[in-house]
């Protein structure tokens, strides 16, 4: 059962969070929010679950977690920024969980666009929705999976080298409730960034800048050094001497 009294005393926002809708169980908490925005939802409202029994991964990957062991919530935003800022909400929800997890002295990096990895191993992902009109994005759902409490034989078995979670990591074990607010109030703080550090921060964050990556784009498999991020967050490739930039993509691979 979600501790109400819990996430409220810890959550310091101004409008993220500050509607919370908690289920039991949904096939997918990013499916929910959106049918929450089809009734109007309020902007910033959280939609989490226990029990995430078919949870929706990027490039239509599924996201597997544990029952009442994991975090797996949405956050509705209504941004009306131009488009091209799409890529810059999910790299912000990647710096608020890394901002978020330093404040426990667990340190986490980036892989583009928003794996969050810990010493190499994927902790936590991010599916990031959204829907333009009339030039502007109208509505976005930022849906975030976090590994906390699992021990190694909570993944499947064909993963466990690949995953890891924060309590396998820091030796400790955390109150979700506590965390997804510490997650919250650094989003809302992340969002209302006047400063403009996030593609210098996420970069500093970045678990293969400058290094050799293996990119799937599209039908195209690249191999080429991973050199940055555009303004817009785009991934930036140098290959045989020349820049390319990516809208979207997967790194299969770094090479180190
Ligand atoms: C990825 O790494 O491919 C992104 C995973 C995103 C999973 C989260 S869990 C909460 C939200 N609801 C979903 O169905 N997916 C996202």
């Amino acid at each position: 059962m979600f501790n109400f009294n819990l996430y409220k005393e810890k959550l310091s926002t101004d409008v993220i969070g500050q509607s919370i809708q908690y289920y039991p169980e949904l096939d997918s908490t990013n499916t929910k929010a959106w049918e929450l925005i089809s009734e109007n939802a309020e902007n910033g409202t959280v939609v989490i679950t226990e029990n995430q029994t078919k949870g929706r991964g990027r490039q239509a990957n599924k996201w597997i977690s544990t029952q009442g062991k994991s975090l797996t919530f949405s956050i509705i935003i209504y941004p009306n920024a131009l488009p091209s800022q799409i890529n810059i909400y999910s790299l912000i929800a990647g710096l608020a969980i890394t901002d978020c997890l330093n404040t426990y002295d667990i340190q986490a990096q980036l892989k583009w666009p928003n794996d969050i990895l810990i010493s190499g191993k994927k902790v936590g992902g991010i599916l990031c929705e959204s829907k333009i009109s009339g030039g502007v994005i109208k509505s976005m759902v930022i849906g975030i999976g976090l590994n906390v409490n699992e021990n190694i034989k909570e993944f499947p078995e064909d993963l466990r080298n690949n995953v890891t979670s924060l309590m396998i990591e820091s030796g400790k074990r955390s109150q979700l409730e506590e965390l997804l607010a510490n997650i919250i109030n650094h989003l809302e703080h992340r969002i209302q960034d006047k400063d403009d550090t996030q593609i210098i921060d996420w970069e500093e964050r970045c678990a293969h800048l400058n290094q050799k990556v293996t990119f799937h784009s599209g039908n195209e498999i690249v191999i080429g050094v991973f050199k940055g991020l555009s303004s817009t967050g785009q991934a930036i490739i140098s290959k045989d001497g020349k820049e390319v930039i990516f809208d979207s993509g997967e790194i299969l691979e770094i090479d180190d």
